[in-house]
């Protein structure tokens, strides 16, 4: 993109977010808060869900899958009772929003866990419009049901689309064949995994949890969600990976997409035929439809298993679960296709770098996070200062791959020409680097982890402290 499509961009108003274009930090975190309040419920418990015709047990936020989508306006301010009937101890974390640190639910780190029969009052700003999600953040409580999304529209949203759709994608144990604390456990003990599968794409185990189930908002692809809505229609699609173990590729049946937000931050638009969703990772994209009846697919990456749902325009009946959807192997969506929109491009400047090393054990296979210099030594805290722009550099020394998310934060993947997509959870693949400029304004300690649920609870975990 050249100067001139720049500031086309900026005149079409995209570039209105943080102050009319200009290259930027984000604006500072307001703690004040606006008239645009929510309230919201949150009771974690066993429950019994419906997966279309299939009624299982599982932990989760009410009776469905995923829990209620809470919506606020950038601003506005979410307050959450969060009631714990679980018979563990539990907590929510805001996923991706930039929060304040005691409420950000890390448990150990920002609050203390919320014991059974025990309650917590989450009360945040939401300063970031963008698809975001919450979810339990103790044990392997989120490859349950303790998960849903969060939307934080935009008072002045610069797109313009008829219908948005809420996307969510997960790999899911219901607690009643295989337990999650059980598959830890496994692990733990050094168990082999189920299925190991090589990912052509990943260069390396894309995920090895063989999963009972793989569903698009709470439904398998026997009983699969449909979403309706008129041909010719312009549908934003917000779509959102909260499995635990499973990077999944998506595509639309005869459509393509326009990539416009990663993790809730707008990107200069891009279209492609199919892109792949790491664990903790969104992204948001628009699509028009065409007239008929057409499958969308959230393939298992590395597995031999996908999520389905239907998109449905026009009577007629559905394609069969195991369609085939040429888009899926098209070309997929790089990181490096991906240019932040202006008004959220920092811009280039002098960072100091922090590298950092993911690596592993050759015995039980444990991975962590370390720092470059002592790459065999796990690393309990990455020391930044306030106020400065530190780079951290992630060099990934293990055969598998990792989601990196960062808390309370949101970071500018760095291509090495500049201007990467704007995010706070990044894929890095075996054998590669990865850098992310992070700008340390929200003083905390806060976690630095794999959205790997079971690479996390194994120990690949640190924090980003700084006072
Ligand atoms: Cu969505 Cu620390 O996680
Ligand atoms: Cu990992």
């Amino acid at each position: 993109l050249g100067t001139a499509g720049t500031a086309a961009l900026l005149a079409a108003g995209t570039g209105t977010r943080f102050g009319a274009g200009t290259p930027a930090t984000l604006a500072p975190v307001s703690r004040a808060g606006s008239a645009a309040d929510v309230a919201v419920l949150l009771t974690a418990a066993p429950t019994t869900v419906d997966l279309g015709g299939r009624e299982v047990a599982t932990w989760g936020f009410g009776d469905r899958i995923p829990g209620p989508e809470i919506r606020v306006a950038a601003g506005g301010t979410v307050a959450a009772h969060l009631r714990n009937d679980l018979p563990q101890d539990t907590t929510v974390h805001w996923h991706g929003v930039r929060i304040d640190q005691g409420m950000d639910g890390a448990p150990g780190i920002s609050q203390a866990p919320v014991p059974a029969a025990g309650g917590f009052d989450y009360r945040f700003v939401a300063p970031d419009p963008g698809t975001y999600f919450y979810h339990s953040h103790v044990g392997t409580q989120l490859d349950r049901a303790l998960y849903g999304p969060l939307v934080v529209e935009d008072p002045a949203e610069p797109l313009s689309y008829d219908a948005e759709w809420t996307v969510v994608l997960d790999d899911w144990i219901d607690g009643t064949g295989t337990d999650p604390d059980a598959v830890l456990a496994d692990l733990n003990a050094g168990g082999r995994p189920a299925q190991p599968l090589r990912s052509t794409l990943l260069g390396g185990p894309a995920g090895h949890i063989a999963y009972p189930h793989y569903l698009i908002n709470g439904r398998t692809a026997q009983a699969p969600t449909v979403f309706e809505e008129a041909p010719g229609r312009r549908v934003r699609l917000r779509l959102i990976n909260a499995g635990a173990d499973t990077a999944f590729r998506v595509a639309l049946g005869g459509h393509r997409l326009t990539v416009t937000h990663t993790d809730g931050f707008p990107v200069v638009p891009v279209r492609v035929d199919t892109l792949l969703i790491g664990m903790g990772e969104r992204y948001d994209v628009l699509v028009t439809l065409d007239d008929g009846v057409f499958p969308l697919v959230a393939a298992a990456e590395g597995k031999d298993a996908r999520a389905f749902a239907v998109v449905r325009t026009s009577t007629g009946n559905a394609p069969p679960a195991s369609v085939d959807v040429p888009e899926l192997d098209r070309r997929v969506l790089d990181l490096a296709d991906l240019t932040a929109d202006p008004s959220v491009d920092p811009g280039d400047g002098a960072a100091r770098e922090v590298g950092l090393v993911l690596n592993k054990t050759g015995a039980r296979g444990r991975a962590w996070i370390a720092a470059a210099e002592t790459p065999d030594e796990k690393l309990p805290r990455v020391p930044v200062a306030a106020g400065e722009r530190v780079r951290l550099s992630f060099t990934n020394r293990t055969r598998m791959w990792h989601p990196v998310h960062l808390h309370g934060h949101t970071f500018q993947v760095r291509r090495p020409e500049g201007g990467g997509p704007r995010k706070d959870t990044v894929v890095v693949l075996p054998g590669e680097t990865v850098a992310v400029d992070v700008f340390t304004d929200n003083p905390g300690e806060w976690m630095l982890h794999c959205h790997n649920l079971y690479h996390s609870e194994q120990g690949m975990m640190t924090t980003l402290g700084y006072g």
